[in-house]
């Protein structure tokens, strides 16, 4: 089931998540990839630090809004924490769902201090109620309240500090228009190619104190990681184990072949939940269109799980088509998996 799978770019351990922060980039020069975004960036960051410094009080000015969408895995927690580096800010971490009462919002913003960030994860929840209340935070810094109800109810503001909100979404098309045109950049991160993955794999082993690598064996783990450096961290750390229990430590090809082979990931990073997907399109419902609702109720599975984790790779590769009466089986994904369809 999904909880246990090696290739979901998303984290369920805790103790995944600690190793994750240990391999994080800090700032701008360790953050791999994503060219156009961390330049953009670097010259948001650089005209803040140019008006603060200009700045007669001393206090800190802010950068713009920033929304950041992209598949699970790609780098948005990090960014949002590297950026808060740059500025020199704290960065104050929370979440769509956390958030549930307007009140949430106002514990939130009212400790923030001048320029720190606000890391909103999985915005596309953040409850409608909610939405409203964080319109006039991001445009004026202040948050308007109603106390009491009915003859007594009235409106009080309170002011908070300015601040950048950072919002990431797997799911912009879920995000209300009101919302998204209230960021200053939006940035859609992509999956990384195969170099870049070495890049960030070869500073992984560095950091865990891998040394004993064959040639070509973090480019073997490079390119069965689904473009997500997430999913290339946790394939290396599998990868180690094995080579440390029937290798000596030795990381060579044919290790990675092996371990890869017996957590079930195949040459192109396919997974038995990837495969499992693709057959029953292909058996079930004769290679498509179908409904994405059908296809996770036959797996039993949650549609959300497989849109936001199994399909955006699968369309990435052209083994999907997403049209208008569903999702379809191309002619590529049929060869991978040696089926012939009828008709
Ligand atoms: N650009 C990058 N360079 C190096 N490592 C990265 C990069 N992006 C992500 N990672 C690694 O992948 C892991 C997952 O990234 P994360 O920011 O949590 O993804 P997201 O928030 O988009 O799901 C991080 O812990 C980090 O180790
Ligand atoms: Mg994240």
């Amino acid at each position: 089931m999904a909880t246990e799978r090696l290739i979901s770019p998303t984290t369920r351990a805790p103790e995944e998540e600690s190793q994750n922060w240990a391999l994080r980039p800090r700032n701008l020069d360790e953050y791999v990839g994503q060219p156009e975004l961390v330049e953009r960036l670097l010259i948001a960051v650089e005209a803040v630090q140019a008006r603060t410094r200009a700045r007669k009080d001393g206090a800190k000015e802010h950068l713009e809004h920033v929304l950041l969408h992209g598949p699970p895995g790609l780098g948005k927690t990090t960014i949002a924490h590297v950026i808060g580096a740059e500025l020199g800010t704290q960065v104050h971490t929370t979440s769509g769902p956390a958030l549930a009462r307007g009140t949430d919002l106002v514990a939130v913003l009212t400790r923030l201090q001048p320029g720190d960030v606000l890391f909103i994860d999985e915005i596309h929840r953040l409850p409608v109620a909610v939405e409203e209340f964080i319109y006039p935070a991001m445009e004026d810094f202040r948050i308007d309240v109603c106390l009491d109800t009915g003859m007594n109810a009235r409106t009080v503001q309170i002011n908070c500090a300015p601040f950048t909100l950072i919002g990431a979404t797997t799911r912009a098309g879920l995000l209300s228009s009101p919302l998204r045109s209230r960021f200053g950049i939006t940035h859609h991160l992509r999956y990384y190619d195969e170099p870049e993955l070495g890049r960030i794999l070869s500073r992984s082993c560095s950091l865990l104190g891998v040394s004993d690598i064959e040639r070509g064996a973090l480019e073997r783990i490079a390119s069965r990681s689904r473009g997500t450096p997430r999913i290339a961290n946790r394939l290396l750390r599998r990868v180690r184990d094995f080579a440390d229990v029937r290798a000596g430590g030795r990381m060579s090809g044919a290790i990675v072949d092996d371990a890869l082979h017996l957590e079930g990931v195949d040459a192109l990073g396919l997974d038995n939940l990837d495969r499992s997907y693709l057959s029953t399109i292909a058996a079930a419902y004769r290679g498509g269109p179908v409904g994405l609702e059908a296809v996770a109720a036959t797996m039993n599975e949650d549609a959300g799980t497989l849109e936001d984790v199994v399909e955006p790779y699968l369309l990435q590769i052209g083994f999907l088509a997403r049209t208008r009466r569903g999702r379809a089986l191309t002619a590529i994904a049929c060869g991978h998996l040696g089926v012939t369809l009828p008709g």
